[in-house]
């Protein structure tokens, strides 16, 4: 297919690039950031109706990242988040429906859920029937650009795979680790689910699915991670917290979130593999083998917010 990459100078630009080069698609890309790549290039801002339109010309499906995100919401004002993130994605939609173009993967994200239930310090699994309750500008933004999807596939036949994706913004390599056990995933698991989700028949037109890391921890943990994180990790993974002792790390720097997240339906429907998990993580962190994560402290900051 001839794939259109919004967004595609950031991480998940990095993660989807790589993935849809090797199926054999060929991609054009497009960002407000100029990017050195040796695909088709197209410049613009993803508010830009004319300029959108022109970077969907001839595609057969858009993937669409560009977005504002959790790390931006210090330094970006709100309207900021709803012009790129919601008006943003009304414009791509808008501007692939013109076009005739009716395969979308949108990059949604699991702040959808906000702090699901807010059941206070309790833990909870996470699946795509959780209710939204985003509590953030960001979060309300992603449940709005799902909203749209699911508009253009009811009203005019675009189908929109969206992905809620967990966190894979670059992290110090056990950071990294850890997350994948409460809502992180690796970016080469997210580069198979974008691929997979391209390849997808979505049901009625629209489907979510969580695309995290398979933390292998499921409901029967829960009162197990209220009562003590490290001892259930311990019991499910031998030494972990001999290991972070060893290392002097701050397990409350490790742990955050008390939310556990079920892939099972992107398993079951798409088909997808996550293969980096906290056990090849714990693996590679006793053999000191940080290759197994090669974006660790990456110099990764988001987009700068421009001078007015
Ligand atoms: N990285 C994560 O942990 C994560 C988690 C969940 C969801 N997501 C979603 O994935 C998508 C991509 O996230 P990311 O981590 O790659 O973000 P990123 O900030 O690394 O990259 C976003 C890219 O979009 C571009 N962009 C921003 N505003 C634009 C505009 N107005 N017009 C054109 N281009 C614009 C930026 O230049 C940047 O290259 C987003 O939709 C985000 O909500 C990311």
């Amino acid at each position: 297919m001839r794939i259109l990459i919004t967004g595609a100078g950031g991480n998940l630009g990095r993660a989807a690039v790589p993935a849809l080069e090797r199926d054999g698609h060929e991609l054009r890309l497009f960002d407000f950031r100029s990017l050195p790549t040796e695909h088709e290039f197209v410049q613009g801002d993803v508010r830009d109706p004319v300029a959108v339109a022109r970077a969907v010309a001839g595609v057969d499906a858009v993937v669409h990242g560009a977005a504002l995100h959790g790390v931006h919401l210090a330094t970006w004002p709100p309207s900021d988040f709803w012009s790129t993130n919601a008006t943003g994605t009304f414009v791509v939609y808008e501007a692939a429906r013109a076009a005739g173009v009716r395969r979308i993967v949108l990059a949604s994200s699991m702040v959808v859920y906000g702090p699901v239930g807010g059941d206070g310090d309790r833990w909870a699994v996470v699946t795509e029937q959780s209710p939204f309750r985003p509590n953030d500008v960001y979060g309300l933004t992603k449940v709005v650009a799902e909203d749209v999807a699911r508009f253009y596939a009811d009203v005019d036949a675009v189908s929109t795979v969206a992905l809620r994706l967990g966190m894979f913004v670059p992290e110090t390599f056990e950071r990294y680790g850890f997350r994948l056990l409460f809502g992180g995933v690796d970016d080469r698991d997210v580069g198979q689910a974008v691929a997979l989700a391209l390849a997808h028949e979505p049901i009625g037109g629209f489907r979510a699915f969580n695309i995290m890391a398979d933390s292998g921890l499921t409901t029967e943990d829960l009162s197990g991670l209220d009562a003590d994180v490290l001892d259930t990790l311990d019991r499910r993974w031998v030494g972990t917290s001999e290991l972070v002792r060893e290392h002097g790390l701050d397990p409350g720097e490790l742990v955050w979130g008390r939310l556990l997240f079920s892939v099972d339906e992107a398993k079951t429907q798409l088909g997808y593999r996550p293969r980096y998990d906290f056990a090849a993580f714990l693996d590679a962190w006793r053999r000191g083998d940080a290759t197994h994560y090669p974006f660790a402290d990456e110099d990764w900051w988001g987009v700068e917010r421009p001078a007015r």
